[in-house]
């Protein structure tokens, strides 16, 4: 095996030696130069505008920064730009992602076909889209698409991936990177598979494919953060970089990867999990595989994986590297990282699709590592610029990668796509925007600096680029837009996750100290037992989720002042503490352990938690009376919001009893469950409102978020009596079987389950959206309830 995979390198690299022979014949020629002049002169004609006096007076016509997202989109729409915008970035990634020929009729259908979608998407979004953020991302919108193409198993299987892996991105990488790289291969093979299609496949055949293109996206996308860019990084120690490379080494060679051994780094834990998460999605890639596609597929990993060891192996202090030794990998990486795709999903060989993806991978590492240069540099790593930054004076030899970068263009634009003008378009728009966004970066005297370093070979082919750079407009893409949109999205959704997680515990914790009921001194002891009960249960291993939405909404929210809100969050707690002791009781679900002890009855007796829950449900009420910082009549509003939802409750608890072994529809299950366990957190948002007075819009969107926030939590709820962790749970799972209790799994059975609280929860997000100020705390708390595991 090992024989043969060195076979398919060396194969591999005579092809790469062959185009990097014709491409430094070009650049000793410089024919690429007066190739290139002639491009742009037409090129310019679109890009090189005189500025009309016109724009000068209107100040609405000025161009918004990028980073305003929408904006940007609008303002590219209201000046009649967003369509070329969008025409140049689909056909980018037509030609880069999916090794398209532009000049094909079929893809130019393609391609108008998704202008319009993306565009009816964008202008639709700005226009919905309430105070909030713009959402580049959110689950909510992943499973609305889940939902159109019916793909959501695999989507809600992928967010759970998703999230499993940025928990385990060791400190020292970048884990934002990491998600987005996945995220974009993800959606990467998915185009791919969607490529592949006919236009009159049937539906349910559809999705089916792109289930498995979700499934095979996540498995390849994986091996980037887990494999390239973990021994890329500096976290794993030397000899743990070589067990580990051995590993994967094998696993490419054999086809079976080696079972976990004894492992001695300081790493041990971490690389446990990934050895698990990369052997499954290898087994899955491989187990799709028909007898004549495993052969590309393994051949063409190895050489990806074999490729990249060799670049990785590099040292910038060592002077003697000859050209092929630095460009081969790379033009062997770059390629194979693309080509690769087509591979796992098992698509048909197509010679046009690999030849030009083949030459196409080094523009873009070309330009990657040019927009990287000075990282590099930092880090000691060798690319073609640093190497060339650092040996040109002592290495006549070397070849200037800019100038390399400029031959592959022009190679590309003539040889590949035969001098098509959507192509030639294309590529100089990607071009010039590099260095635009370059110079826009560095500066301008750094960028002159590197300027006069890379580009004085040839002067007046420079002087024209140059004139580009500054001159030229409409280079911007969509794709660059969405990259830097996903990263700040995906660091703030970091920070405000950390922010909640902060808050609820220290909220907790100030909750607990509240709750305990006091025993004033000289009270007889009879009085002290029931006291006592209801500490017992009160002090249980609690969530405390309604009195911390209450204090975050009314102290964060609506500045009231956090002691006055006092009796609130305790009502709010007692109350739900008592509807936690009754519906334990034998005569309800009769259940041995709740927050992590046992049951009232059980360490008493029935009657003890009887009057314990009333006794609590009485003690709500004295709390609510004691409400002394607000005006009597708003509290006493909110004593009557208050019964009228108790009351409620009770019916819910009622209807669920009464529903045992029943068929209910999922309507009447729906309404079960709001009753019995949504009206509790609509109460928890609404009572701080109407304590701070809240106009009446904002209490509606914020029943409408309740409503289907509490539904999801109570899906989730029996989603853990069903396969939760006893011990985390901390009350008994299986109960709702074993009572034959009506539950969501009951009725929709488990994937239902999760799909209908997918549902609820992206009711929830789009009601949360619509609100008139953005609430980062309820949006943390949902994804909180869907992902909790007690
Ligand atoms: C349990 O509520 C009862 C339901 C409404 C499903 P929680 O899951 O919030 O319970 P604690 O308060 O954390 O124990
Ligand atoms: C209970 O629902 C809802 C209320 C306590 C109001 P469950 O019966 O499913 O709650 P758990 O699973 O026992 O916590
Ligand atoms: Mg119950
Ligand atoms: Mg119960
Ligand atoms: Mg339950």
């Amino acid at each position: 095996m090992t024989v043969q995979a060195e076979s398919w390198y060396r194969q591999a690299e005579q092809k790469a030696a062959h185009y990097f022979a014709s491409l430094s014949a070009q650049v000793k020629a410089k024919t690429y130069a007066p190739a290139l002049t002639a491009d742009f002169e037409i090129w310019k004609q679109d890009h090189i505008h005189s500025p009309s006096w016109l724009s000068f007076l209107s100040r609405r016509g000025r161009k918004p920064d990028a980073s305003d997202y929408d904006k940007y989109i609008q303002w590219l729409n209201d000046a009649g730009k967003l369509d070329a915008y969008l025409d140049r970035s689909v056909s980018y990634m037509y030609m880069r992602d999916l090794g398209k020929a532009l000049d094909s009729p079929d893809t130019q259908t393609r391609i108008q076909r998704c202008i319009a979608g993306i565009k009816k998407h964008l202008l639709h979004s700005s226009a919905t889209n309430g105070g909030g953020q713009p959402e580049v991302m959110s689950l909510a919108k992943a499973y609305r698409w889940a939902q159109k193409e019916g793909v959501e198993d695999a989507v809600i299987w992928v967010i759970g991936k998703l999230r499993s892996v940025s928990a385990h991105i060791p400190e020292g990488m970048d884990a934002e990177q990491a998600q987005r790289k996945l995220i974009k291969i993800i959606v990467g093979v998915v185009l791919h598979a969607a490529e592949e299609m006919d236009d009159d496949i049937v539906p349910a055949e559809r999705a089916r494919r792109l289930d498995e293109a979700i499934r095979l996206g996540y498995s390849y996308g994986l091996t980037y953060p887990f494999i390239d860019d973990l021994l890329d990084s500096q976290v794993l120690q030397e000899h743990e970089k070589e067990q580990y490379s051995g590993m994967i080494r094998s696993a490419l060679v054999t086809g079976t990867v080696p079972e976990w051994e004894e492992w001695a780094g300081k790493n041990k834990d971490m690389l446990r999990f990934i050895h698990l998460e990369l052997r499954d999605a290898f087994e899955y890639i491989k187990g799709y595989q028909l007898p004549d596609t495993e052969r590309t597929f393994f051949e063409q990993s190895y050489v990806f994986f074999h490729s990249q060891d060799l670049d990785r192996a590099k040292e910038l202090s060592n002077p003697n590297y000859t050209n092929e030794e630095l460009y081969l990998p790379i033009i062997l990486k770059s390629a194979s990282s693309r080509l690769i795709v087509r591979s796992v999903i098992r698509a048909p060989e197509d010679e046009g699709f690999h030849h030009r993806t083949f030459c196409y991978g080094i523009y873009n590492q070309l330009a990657d590592d040019f927009a990287d240069m000075f990282d590099d540099m930092r880090d000691g790593a060798v690319t073609p610029y640093t190497y060339y930054l650092k040996y040109r004076g002592q290495r006549k030899d070397l070849i200037n990668p800019f100038e390399l970068y400029w031959a592959v263009i022009s190679h590309l634009i003539h040889n590949v796509y035969h001098s098509d003008a959507k192509s030639r378009e294309v590529i100089l728009d990607r071009a010039i925007n590099g260095l635009k966004r370059c110079k826009q970066r560095v500066g301008n005297e750094k960028y002159n600096e590197l300027m006069d370093m890379f580009a004085s070979g040839i002067p007046e082919f420079n002087r024209l680029i140059q004139h580009m750079v500054r001159k030229a407009d409409e280079v911007d893409f969509f794709d660059k837009l969405l990259r830097d949109q996903m990263v700040t999205a995906l660091k703030n959704e970091r920070k405000e996750k950390e922010q909640f997680f902060d808050t609820i515990k220290s909220v907790r914790h100030q909750i607990n100290e509240l709750l305990p009921i006091p025993k004033h001194h000289g009270i007889p002891a009879m009085k002290e037992t029931l006291i006592d009960a209801a500490n017992y249960s009160l002090e249980g291993d609690g969530k405390r989720l309604r009195p911390i939405l209450a204090w975050v909404m009314g102290v964060q929210e609506y500045g009231l002042k956090a002691s006055a809100l006092v009796p609130l969050l305790r009502s709010l707690e007692y109350m739900h503490t008592a509807s936690l002791i009754f519906d334990d009781l034998p005569s309800q679900d009769n259940a041995a352990t709740r927050r992590g002890r046992p049951t009232l009855h059980q360490a008493h007796n029935s009657a003890t938690a009887e009057l314990t829950g009333l006794f609590l449900i009485q003690k709500a009420i004295e709390e609510q009376a004691s409400l002394d910082g607000f005006d009597p009549n708003t509290v006493l509003a909110l004593m009557r919001y208050s019964s009228q939802k108790a009351a409620e409750i009770c019916m819910g608890q009622a209807m669920d009893l009464q529903s045992k072994g029943q068929a209910l529809t999922l309507e009447q299950m729906n309404m079960i469950c709001f009753y019995k366990t949504g009206i509790a957190f609509e109460a928890s948002l609404l009572m701080p409102a109407i304590l701070a007075q809240v106009n009446e819009t904002e209490m509606e969107a914020m029943k409408k978020f309740a409503y289907h926030a509490g539904i999801a939590f109570q899906i989730k709820d029996d989603l853990l009596d069903y396969e939760g962790d006893q011990q985390l749970l901390g009350k008994p799972v299986g109960k709702d079987a074993e009572n034959n209790t009506s539950t969501f799994v009951t009725i929709l059975g488990h994937e239902g389950a999760r799909r209908e609280m997918w549902e609820h929860y992206s009711l929830a997000s789009e009601a949360l959206r619509a609100m008139p100020r953005p609430i980062a705390f309820l949006k943390h708390l949902l994804n909180y309830m869907v992902h909790r595991d007690s």
